[in-house]
This record gives structure tokens, C-alpha cells and sequence, in this order.
């Protein structure tokens, strides 16, 4: 194609071309983990047009990286074009060569980023090298946005954690189940395929035995086609009561299921997880149940970056009062559950969310018969 690849520095192009590229690596989010979601577009310019010509995204389990990928769908063409891309490319080889070195010997003009890498060993290291070499850099082109696409990466990175999303479907009386012991949907069906979503977009959800217990979920992703895209299931158990006869369990060899308990429970139990094809992980106990710093921590050393928590009351409470949530979703239903209901915190009430200066209410949509409301973590 006969492009003439002057690069533009117009903010507001740069603007629009990186709001592309987010969308982008948007797509493998939650596939990716540990490394984040990078999404690349190699862009010429004819008279001040742009012209796509080339888009990468980074690959599942982290490699290939999104800059290499973008390349890789360029070719030669990508000698003088301009680069955008979610975050700062990478000085770090990976598979013999680095983005960095990539992008340098395709001969781009110019490189634009949404943000610096997070990580201290490498934080501006990639665009110092590209600058070296004639690149010109323009970095912090939508950073808010490239901060919520890369939100798990960072998170493990600034705070040895997981990025943590609390959903939690309530009544209009402040309830998400009946204390009875049985089943019960809260939210209707376009709630439902919201949360597919967010369990495609998670490397992990996690919930404790109680809800396990009385709602034996699957916790995978019911979207045809895209039930390889369910997240690790994850359970907080001190006891490993887990039923071998659950759900999960019987899931197990399909979708990975890790029991998080307490290094005193009994052993049987364990040993029956185990034989079951359970990823059975001990850590020390706290109050409540297992020690949820201690279980988020390993969680991001075996590579989860972001985890949907999918209740129930005691978990959401734990996480809540340790100060461990990022952002929560709610889905507000219409139905009223009665004086027999789980109240949504155990110990404490929903307004601990919705009026507390810690989060600010970010999106709200009516979802059929329900309303969503996101918060996100404001301090
Ligand atoms: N509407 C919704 O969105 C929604 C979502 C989920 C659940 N629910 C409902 O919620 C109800 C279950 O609530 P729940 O509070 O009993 O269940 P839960 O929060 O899922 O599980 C609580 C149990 O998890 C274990 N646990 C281990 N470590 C913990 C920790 N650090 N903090 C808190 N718990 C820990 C504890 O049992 P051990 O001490 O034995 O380990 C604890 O009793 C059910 O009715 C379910 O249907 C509703």
C-alpha cells in the first residue's frame, strides 16, 4: 500500500488511535496472566489519514507480546509508521527478542504509549531505548484507561495482590440469599451474561464453602463457544468440607479448581480434594476463616492477576474490612427476599460500600429488570 507514513502528532488522533488499541487488547483480557493485556496498532499516515496496518494483541498465557504480534501482521510496512501502544514496550527479551529491539529494527518513526511499565526494574528503560534510537516518544495518552485495562498487572506489581472485583446481586431489601440453606437467583438473566463477561475478563474467581455449599455453582463461563475462557475457580475452605460429589469437584478436570484451606485440616479431607484433581493450597489462618492477605498473596505467586469474587457474605465482608477491595459491581434487583435473608455483608450493612468516601460509582445501567451499579476504589 503506498502510504505516506508521516508521523502525526495531532493529541487528538493520538487520542482516538490509542482508544482503539485499548479496545483491543481488551479482547485477551484474562487470558494473558501474569503478563497484562497489551494491545498494539501499527498506523501510516496518507495525507494526514491514518491507515491500520497492523494490530496485535498479547497472547494467551502472556507471549507473544502485542508489540511483536503487531509487527509480525505489518511486515516491512511498518518501516516510518507511528506505534500505539497500551503500555511502554518491553527492553526484556522474550523468545530471543525484546519489543523494544523489534520495534527499533522494523524502522517505526514513532511510538505512543498509554502509560510507563509498572514494573520498577523496567519503568522507562523501554522508551529511553526507543528515544536512543531516533523514536520519537509520546507517552500518558489515555494512561487513566491503559490503568483500569492493566489494573491486575499493576496491582500485583504495587501491592503483591491481585486486582479484586466483589460482585454481589442483591434484593431490594438488602439480601443476596435465603439463611434457609437453598438455592435462590437474585438477579435476572441480563445480569446473568454481564457476569459471564466479568468471569471471561478474570484469571480467577473465588468464593467461600458457604455459597458452595448452598448453591453448588460451576462458576465457569456459559457463553457457547467460550467455555475455555472460564477463570480458575477458587474456594476458601479452613476445613476442606468441599464435597467431592460438588459441582466444582466434578469440574475439576476441565476447569482448574484450587481450594484455598488451613494447614490443620484434616488430612482425609484434603487427600480426597487432592485424588479428585483439586489444587489443594494451605495457608495460615485469621479471623473468619483462612488468612485472606496471606491467600491473595499466594494467589498472585501462582500468576492471578485479576479476581472476581463471587460472594457470599462472610468473604465479601472479610475483604471489605481488611480494605482488599478494588471495585465492586452490584446488580440491584427488584425481588424481596424477606426477614429469612443473608444480609449482603455478614455484620454489616450494604451502605458500607455505597456511602463510603474508600469507593465513587463509576457506571450504572439498568440490566432488565436490574441495575447494575460499579464502584471503584477511590483511595
Ligand atoms: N446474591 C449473590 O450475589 C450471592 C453470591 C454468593 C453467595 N450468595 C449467597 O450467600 C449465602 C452464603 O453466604 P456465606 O456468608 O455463608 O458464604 P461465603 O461467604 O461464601 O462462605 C463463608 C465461609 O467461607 C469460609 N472462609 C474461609 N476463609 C474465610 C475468610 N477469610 N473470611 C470469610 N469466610 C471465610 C468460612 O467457612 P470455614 O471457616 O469453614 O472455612 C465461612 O463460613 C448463600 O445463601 C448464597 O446463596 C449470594
Amino acid at each position: 500500500m503506498a502510504t505516506e507514513r508521516t508521523a502525526s502528532a495531532d493529541p487528538e488522533m493520538d487520542r482516538r488511535l490509542m482508544a482503539v488499541a485499548l479496545r483491543l487488547g481488551r479482547r485477551n483480557l484474562g487470558s494473558t496472566a501474569p503478563a497484562p493485556a497489551v494491545g498494539t496498532l501499527i498506523v501510516g499516515f496518507e495525507a494526514d489519514v491514518p491507515v491500520i496496518l497492523g494490530r496485535g494483541l498479547t497472547g494467551v498465557g502472556g507471549s507473544p507480546h502485542a508489540e511483536i504480534a503487531a509487527l509480525a501482521a505489518t511486515g516491512a510496512e511498518a518501516r516510518g509508521s507511528t506505534v500505539y501502544t497500551t503500555m511502554e514496550p518491553s527492553p526484556d527479551p522474550v523468545d530471543g527478542v525484546s519489543d523494544v529491539e523489534a520495534l527499533i529494527q522494523a524502522g517505526v518513526a514513532r511510538v505512543v504509549t498509554a502509560m510507563e511499565n509498572p514494573n520498577p526494574r523496567l519503568v522507562g528503560r523501554g522508551h529511553a531505548q526507543l528515544r536512543d534510537a531516533g523514536i520519537s516518544v509520546t507517552t500518558g495518552m489515555l494512561a487513566d484507561e491503559a490503568r483500569r485495562l492493566h489494573a491486575g498487572y499493576i496491582s500485583v506489581l504495587a501491592a503483591g495482590r491481585p486486582h479484586v472485583t466483589l460482585k454481589l446481586a442483591v434484593s431490594a431489601d438488602g439480601m443476596i440469599g435465603r439463611v434457609a440453606g437453598e438455592r435462590m437467583l437474585v438477579s435476572g438473566r441480563e445480569a446473568f451474561a454481564r457476569l459471564q463477561t466479568m468471569r471471561i475478563e478474570a484469571d480467577a474467581t473465588l468464593i467461600g464453602i458457604g455459597t458452595a455449599q448452598v448453591d453448588d455453582p460451576s462458576l465457569t463461563v456459559r457463553v457457547p463457544g467460550l467455555r475455555a475462557h472460564s477463570p480458575i475457580r477458587i474456594v476458601l475452605d479452613t476445613q476442606a468440607r468441599l464435597s467431592p460429589s460438588s459441582s466444582l469437584v466434578k469440574g475439576a478436570a476441565d476447569t482448574p479448581l484450587w481450594l484455598v484451606t488451613s494447614s490443620e485440616a484434616p488430612i482425609a479431607n484434603r487427600e480426597r480434594l487432592l485424588a479428585a484433581g483439586v489444587d489443594v493450597l494451605p495457608v495460615g489462618t485469621g479471623s473468619g476463616g483462612v488468612d485472606i492477605e496471606a491467600a491473595l498473596r499466594l494467589l498472585a505467586e501462582r500468576g492471578v492477576t485479576r479476581l472476581l469474587v463471587e460472594g457470599g457474605a462472610k468473604v465479601s465482608a472479610s475483604l471489605l474490612h481488611r480494605g482488599l477491595l478494588d471495585e465492586v459491581v452490584l446488580f440491584h434487583a427488584p425481588v424481596v427476599v424477606g426477614p429469612d435473608g443473608v444480609r449482603a455483608l455478614a455484620g454489616g450493612a450494604l451502605s458500607a460500600i455505597e456511602r463510603s468516601p474508600r469507593f465513587r460509582r463509576v457506571e450504572e445501567a439498568r440490566l432488565g429488570e436490574d441495575r447494575m451499579v460499579r464502584y471503584e476504589r477511590s483511595v
